[in-house]
């Protein structure tokens, strides 16, 4: 399955949220979680051209997790980037133009827009942050948004 921008975007979120829904059913480990999302996102949506997370392991630090796409930061401090605009403020960060945004790290040339969406875990911390970027110039909407922040919800109830 995939989808160009424009397309009925709500049914094929749906769709896609249901499949990952089933293949990660009973499954309690937060990497294997992450790298099957991961995998069903970035392989459905045509416009996702990095996704991958990034997990808090140690105070303020996010570091790689599971990921499809060309090579990342290993390490992004909380200070850094959207990333960790997302890690300081715990809200959605959508830039629809990653030029415009003060301390956006380029680790592609070819990135125009991206969505970072922060993971709660149960007890309401920062566990980590699903990043996606897009070669798409404001490549993401609130449609977008929705549907990845339930994806991140998911995740986080099983952390
Ligand atoms: N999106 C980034 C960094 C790029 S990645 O390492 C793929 C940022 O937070 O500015």
């Amino acid at each position: 399955m995939m989808w160009e921008k424009g397309m009925d975007k709500e049914k094929q979120y749906q769709t896609l949220l249901a499949a990952i829904e089933s293949l990660i059913e009973g499954e309690t480990d937060a990497i294997a979680i992450m790298a099957t999302m991961v995998g069903e996102l970035h392989n459905t949506v045509a416009y996702f051209d990095w996704t991958g997370f990034y997990r808090v392991t140690e105070p303020r630090l996010l570091t790689i997790g599971p990921y499809q796409g060309t090579h990342g930061c290993l390490r992004i401090p909380f200070e850094k980037g959207v990333c960790g605009a997302c890690a300081r403020t715990g809200k959605t960060q959508r830039v629809p133009d990653v030029h415009q945004f003060p301390g956006h790290i380029a680790c592609s040339s070819t990135t125009a827009s991206e969505i970072v969406v922060p993971v709660f875990n149960p007890k309401g911390e920062l566990a980590a942050v699903l990043d996606i970027d897009s070669n798409t110039p404001d490549a993401f909407d609130e449609v977008d948004q929705r549907y990845l922040e339930q994806c991140c919800e998911l995740l986080g109830s099983r952390m």
